[in-house]
């Protein structure tokens, strides 16, 4: 059973949460969504913690996201921002699992903190490889199966648990691993461990993979 149906835990406590971490990791966001450029998908964008991160090589955000609730807190930080960020950004209330958007036609795809969510992240590195041009790049950041053994058996363990409890977030995921084979050829790649997280979501993963697919 999931708990998305007690109300008071997803719409107070866990957007709370997740508003913490991503203070936490404010700087990692800007350095990394500093490398976006042209037509931008944002997966998974949340509550658009990332719009005021675009610089001015973006002409375009489609801020993907399935929940409409959430959704709707994106549309609140989106009328604060500047008029010219503002009209950059379009919400696209889908699923990535089958991405509204024809093939080819997007330079950069952003996912952050996404895929330990998505119900099937090699379906959605399959869709976001289809809709990215040859050549454009995908920005990731995501906490991942811990390279410590002692961690990973705890991550496994507690795994069932922390999937109702964070919104079908997985802790266990091999993020990089999937991202090879969808196809991306991985260009920057960072795993390190962020002493401010809690030890299960401690490693992460970040970088850029480039989608080599051709027509
Ligand atoms: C941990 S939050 C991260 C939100 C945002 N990227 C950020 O950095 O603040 C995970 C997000 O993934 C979204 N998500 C879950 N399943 C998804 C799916 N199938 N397609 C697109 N987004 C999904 C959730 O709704 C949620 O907004």
């Amino acid at each position: 059973m999931s708990l998305r149906g007690f109300n008071p835990y997803y719409r107070w406590v866990f957007p709370w949460l997740l508003d913490r971490v991503s203070k936490v990791v404010a700087p990692e966001r800007e350095q990394l969504l500093a490398q976006a450029k042209g037509v931008v998908l944002e997966v998974g964008a949340g509550t658009g913690t990332s719009f005021r991160c675009y610089q001015g090589d973006v002409s375009k955000v489609i801020a993907l996201e399935p929940d409409v609730g959430v959704m709707n807190r994106a549309r609140n930080v989106l009328h604060y921002l500047p008029e010219a960020q503002r009209n950059r950004v379009e919400l696209m209330i889908a699923d990535a699992m089958d991405i509204p958007l024809v093939d080819n036609s997007v330079d950069t795809a952003v996912c952050f903190l996404v895929l330990c969510s998505v119900p099937e992240p090699d379906r959605v590195l399959n869709e976001i490889a289809r809709v990215l041009k040859p050549g454009g790049q995908l920005l990731f950041f995501e906490h991942v199966l811990s390279d410590t053994e002692a961690i990973q058996r705890w991550q496994h363990r507690l795994n069932p648990f922390w999937h109702r409890c964070a919104g079908g977030c997985q802790l266990n995921r091999q993020t990089e691993a999937c991202i090879v084979q969808a196809g991306f050829k991985l260009r920057q790649v960072r795993r390190y461990q962020h002493a401010s997280f809690p030890v299960l979501v401690r490693q992460l993963v970040s970088g850029i993979a480039v989608n080599p697919r051709r027509d």
